[in-house]
């Protein structure tokens, strides 16, 4: 395990059994629909991988960067979009792809965003949701786990860009982010 880890709170197996499960429900939501999938860049692209060929409808594939955290463990709470969808997804059911929902300011902010695009609807699905912190009123439609208040990286979530490729997800040990 990697030194800077306090404790593995989901190993690769759990991950790919909890994608299994939100895939199951949105294969029985979205059958028959044109669907855009939406990853959030860079965090959620390996659960964005993993999902949208396990969900396996035809669909289409988009990518927005926004920033919200800095370098920090502590949102910013602005949200700016650093690079926008590309395809048109009027009339379609977008599907929002999140690593880990927290304060809510992100997706708060890019759903509306979104929404303005005249899509069929907006959804959000996140792996994993931390509600205790949240500041706007976001709720997922396909929610992987919730956690407690804790630092957590690996699976595609970073601590200033580092531990992103760890196969697994685990909790930071606080004196790597407190120092
Ligand atoms: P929100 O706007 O506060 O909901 O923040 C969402 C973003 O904060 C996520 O996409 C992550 O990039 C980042 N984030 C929040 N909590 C964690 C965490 O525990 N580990 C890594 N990144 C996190
Ligand atoms: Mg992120």
């Amino acid at each position: 395990m990697n030194p800077d880890i306090e404790k593995i709170l989901y190993s690769d197996e759990q991950i790919d059994r909890i994608c299994c499960e939100i895939a199951e429900k949105i294969r029985k939501d979205h059958t028959g629909k044109d669907i855009v999938f939406v990853c959030l860049l860079k965090g959620s692209i390996m659960f964005y991988a993993d999902l949208v060929r396990k969900v396996g409808l035809p669909c289409q594939l988009d990518f927005m960067a926004v920033s919200s955290y800095g370098s920090g463990a502590v949102s910013s709470g602005r949200v700016n979009i650093k690079k926008d969808i590309s395809c048109d997804i009027s009339g379609k059911d977008v599907i929002i792809v999140e690593d880990i929902l927290d304060t809510g300011n992100t997706l708060n902010y890019i759903k509306g965003y979104l929404e303005e695009k005249s899509p069929a609807s907006v959804q959000i699905c996140t792996l994993f949701d931390k509600p205790a912190r949240r500041k706007k009123p976001v709720s997922p439609d396909y929610t992987g786990a919730v956690i407690d208040d804790l630092f957590i990286v690996g699976y595609g979530l970073d601590y200033d860009e580092k531990y992103r490729y760890l196969p697994y997800v685990g909790v930071l040990k606080p004196e790597i982010y407190s120092s």
